[in-house]
C-alpha cells in the first residue's frame, strides 16, 4: 500500500470589496448603535459587496491571489472547492464559475455546505484527496456575500454579518510540515438555530416566502453563543490530540470571527495568550465560510506565522457544526 502523502498550505490569498459599512449606518435605519454593537460583538465596520458583485467574483480573486502567492498556474489545480452559504445561484455551483473565471481547465468544482465551519471542512477534503494522491493542488475557498442574504429590518442579525473571501492552495508539502491533523463534526439537531428558511426545496421561493421574510438568515444568538465557544476549544483540543500535541503547544491561533466575545472565552478555555490570537473581527463582522480564511491570508501576508509555529484554525457555525486544523507552519511557495 502506498503511504500517505502529508498535505500542507503553499499559499493564500484573499479579496474584501472595498465599500466599507459602518457602525453609525445602521443608526439611521434600525434602532441600534455603535456603543451596543462594538461592546457586543466587538465589530466596527464590514465589508459590503456592490449590488453587481456575486460570491464568485469575490472568490475568483482571491484564488488569483493565492495562486500567485503558491507559484502556481491555474492549469495547475486539480480541484476547487469553494465552502459558501451565498452560493451564486443554487446550480451550477459556485466552484464551477470560480474554474471557469480563473481559467482552472483541468479542475474538478463543487461547492460545499458547512456554513461557517466551511473553510475548514474544505481544508479536511483537500488534506485527504492530496494525502491520497489523489490530487496534487487543490484551492479550497472560503467565500460568502452575507449581505445579500442579511435582513436590514432585524437588528438582532443584521449588524453582525459582512462579505469577503479567502483562498488557500493545498499541496503536498515535506513531511516535517503541513497539515498535521484535523477534525470536522456536526450537531443537526441545531439546525434551527442559524437558518436561511426558504429558497430550497423544503420551503420553494412563493409570493408567501417573500412576504414572510424567509429569504433571510434567521438565528436564535443567545444558543448559538452558548454553543460556540465550547465548540471552539472541543474542536481544537481534539484535533491536536489527533496529531499528540496539546494546548500549551499552540503557537498562534486563528479563531472563526463570530464575536469578540466568544474569541476571548474560546481563549480563555484553551489557556492561550492574547497576543497568540489572530483578530479582524472589528475591521469585517462575520464573514462566516469566509472569516477562517481571510485571518489566515492576512495573518501570514503580516508575517506573524513562524516556520515551524503550530497555528490552530478553528470555527463552529450553522448545522450546527465545527472544525480544526493543526498545522505546521513553513512558508512554502511564498
Ligand atoms: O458564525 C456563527 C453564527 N453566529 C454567531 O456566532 C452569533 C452568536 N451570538 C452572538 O454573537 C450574540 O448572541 C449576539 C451578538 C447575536 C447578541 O448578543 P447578546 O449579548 O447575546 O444579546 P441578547 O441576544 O441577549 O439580546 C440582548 C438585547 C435584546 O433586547 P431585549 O430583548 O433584552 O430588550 C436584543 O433585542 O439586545 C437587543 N439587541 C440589540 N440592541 C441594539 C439585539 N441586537 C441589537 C442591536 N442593537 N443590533
Amino acid at each position: 500500500m502506498n503511504r500517505l502523502k502529508r498535505a500542507g498550505i503553499i499559499g493564500t490569498g484573499s479579496c474584501l470589496p472595498a465599500r466599507v459599512m459602518t457602525n453609525q449606518e445602521f443608526e439611521s435605519f434600525i434602532d441600534t448603535s455603535d456603543e451596543w454593537i462594538r461592546s457586543h460583538t466587538g465589530i466596527c465596520e464590514r465589508r459590503i459587496a456592490d449590488s453587481d458583485i456575486a460570491t464568485s467574483d469575490l472568490s475568483a480573486e482571491a484564488a488569483v491571489r493565492a495562486l500567485d502567492n503558491a507559484g502556481l498556474k491555474p492549469e495547475d489545480i486539480d480541484l476547487i472547492i469553494v465552502s459558501t452559504v451565498t452560493p451564486d445561484m443554487m446550480f451550477p455551483s459556485t466552484a464551477c464559475l470560480v474554474q471557469d473565471k480563473i481559467g482552472a481547465v483541468n479542475a474538478a468544482a463543487f461547492d460545499l455546505g458547512a456554513a461557517c465551519t466551511g473553510f475548514l471542512y474544505g481544508l479536511t477534503v483537500a488534506q485527504n484527496f492530496v494525502a491520497a494522491g489523489y490530487y496534487k493542488n487543490i484551492l479550497v475557498i472560503g467565500a460568502e456575500t452575507l449581505s445579500k442574504i442579511a435582513d436590514y429590518s432585524d437588528r438582532n442579525t443584521c449588524v453582525l454579518f459582512g462579505d469577503g473571501a479567502g483562498a488557500a492552495v493545498v499541496s503536498e508539502v515535506p513531511e516535517e510540515y503541513g497539515i498535521l491533523s484535523t477534525c470536522i463534526g456536526a450537531d443537526g439537531s441545531g439546525g434551527d438555530l442559524l437558518k436561511l428558511p426558504a429558497g430550497g426545496s423544503r420551503i420553494p421561493a412563493s409570493a408567501e416566502s417573500l412576504r414572510d421574510r424567509l429569504h433571510y438568515i434567521k438565528m436564535d444568538g443567545s444558543k448559538v453563543y452558548r454553543f460556540a465557544a465550547k465548540a471552539m476549544e472541543m474542536a481544537a483540543e481534539t484535533a491536536l490530540k489527533k496529531c499528540g500535541l496539546n494546548k500549551s503547544d499552540i503557537n498562534y491561533l486563528i479563531p472563526h470571527q463570530a464575536n469578540i466575545r466568544i474569541i476571548d472565552s474560546a481563549v480563555k478555555r484553551l489557556k492561550i495568550s492574547e497576543d497568540k490570537v489572530y483578530i479582524n473581527i472589528d475591521k469585517y463582522g462575520n464573514m462566516s465560510a469566509a472569516s477562517v480564511a481571510v485571518a489566515l491570508d492576512e495573518a501570514s501576508r503580516k508575517g506573524l506565522l513562524k516556520d515551524d509555529d503550530i497555528i490552530v484554525l478553528v470555527a463552529f457555525g450553522g448545522g450546527l457544526t465545527w472544525g480544526s486544523a493543526v498545522i505546521k507552519w513553513k512558508a512554502i511557495g511564498r
